[in-house]
């Protein structure tokens, strides 16, 4: 009987292999497993046999009985779904799966990010809730100087409290303010570590300024430092225009223009060749106005230069032991740069339709 068994499943096999209507499968699975079927007849005859070999006759019956089962499912279910299938129009669209990206001023950051850190930067973040003394005395803006005003900010109410860790050159209390300049985390960094020092550090700032084209009351930039003995101007300006070039194209020119920032010294603005003329392949100086350069033929990219010897004072770093450079850029400007983007407030909006552009 055990060969029996094992042929007859050989054949159930070869057998269900040939079917291919579900008429002609519930034939099969009543030759097999219906009343009277195959299995039936084998399983009366059980009776018949030694009493010993029952059990294993038994099993081997029971399995090949799933086994016939399981296979007549199997199929069925298989056209099943094809029955469903027959009641759908193929020829539909299908169902519009939204695909998820990153914003236009993440993709900048981290574009920029990946530059300087294969320029063998660090990136590095500091808070945005910010003391006076990073934000402003650190940074050799005086309190009550004028140049305080091109980083006024937001303060938050109440005065930083005793138990507060203060640094040790902060006279006083302080109050907390939402940072207007990312320019923070240089001290902060300094604090925590000697050079040499190249850190890149992107991050929001505020500033209290009227909502228009061209301003927003919330920002990001990217800070970028170098500190060790004997940087020199050289240096910032061959990383920075590494850094233009593979930013902007190789195509682009550079130039420094001497500018104020109380943290620098000598300080600079830096530009670079319009290239929204070079695109439209027109000559710099050309009659018909460039909306994005204004015909000057030039735009202004970052504020740079040296760090001032006060900062390093701030750090706690020996006297003139080591120099650096430092620099500062506004990532939603750069993206306007690049993409001829013309609104600061497009970013803000949430307009899927600007969005999707990049
Ligand atoms: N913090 C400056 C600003 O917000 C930008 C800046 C200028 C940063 C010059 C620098 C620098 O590090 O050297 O306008």
């Amino acid at each position: 009987m055990e060969t029996e068994i094992k042929e007859i499943e050989i054949i159930f096999f070869a057998e269900i292999k040939e079917i291919n209507s579900l008429q002609d499968l519930e034939k099969l699975r009543i030759k097999y497993l219906g009343r009277k079927g195959i299995l039936d007849g084998l399983f009366s005859q059980l009776s018949h046999i030694e009493s010993s070999q029952r059990p294993l006759l038994g099993k081997m019956l029971n399995e090949l009985k799933e086994k016939i089962l399981k296979e007549i499912k199997e199929k069925e279910n298989l056209w099943a779904g094809d029955k469903e299938l027959a009641g759908i129009d193929l020829s539909l669209p299908g169902l519009y799966f939204v695909i998820g990206k990153k914003h236009i001023l993440t993709q900048t950051i981290e574009e920029v990010l990946a530059i300087f850190e294969k320029l063998g930067f660090t990136i590095l973040e500091g808070p945005e809730i910010e003391t006076e003394y990073y934000n402003f005395t650190s940074l050799n803006i005086p309190q009550e100087h004028p140049a305080t005003e091109a980083f006024h900010t937001f303060y938050l109410e109440g005065e930083i409290s005793s138990g507060e860790r203060r640094p040790r050159s902060a006279p006083g209390k302080g109050r907390y303010l939402l940072r207007s300049q990312t320019s923070t985390v240089q001290v902060r960094v300094m604090e925590n570590y000697l050079p040499p020092l190249r850190i890149i550090s992107p991050g929001r700032v505020y500033r209290p300024d009227a909502v228009d084209a061209s301003h927003s009351f919330m920002f990001h930039q990217i800070e970028g430092f170098a500190v060790d003995e004997n940087i020199k101007f050289s240096d910032l300006k061959g990383t920075i225009f590494v850094f233009a070039q593979r930013f902007f194209g190789k195509e682009i020119k550079m130039r420094f223009r001497p500018h104020y920032f109380p943290f620098t010294e000598p300080s600079v603005e830096v530009d670079i060749s319009c290239i929204i003329c070079q695109r439209n392949q027109k000559p710099e100086t050309s009659n018909q106005k460039c909306g994005v350069c204004k015909g000057k033929g030039w735009l202004e990219i970052l504020g740079a230069g040296m760090i001032h010897p006060r900062v390093f004072h701030f750090a706690g770093y020996p006297k003139h032991k080591y120099t650096g450079f430092a620099f500062g850029m506004g990532v939603e400007r750069m993206a306007m740069l690049k993409y001829g983007i013309e609104d600061i407030r497009l970013f803000f909006e949430n307009d899927l339709r600007f969005l999707r552009q990049f």
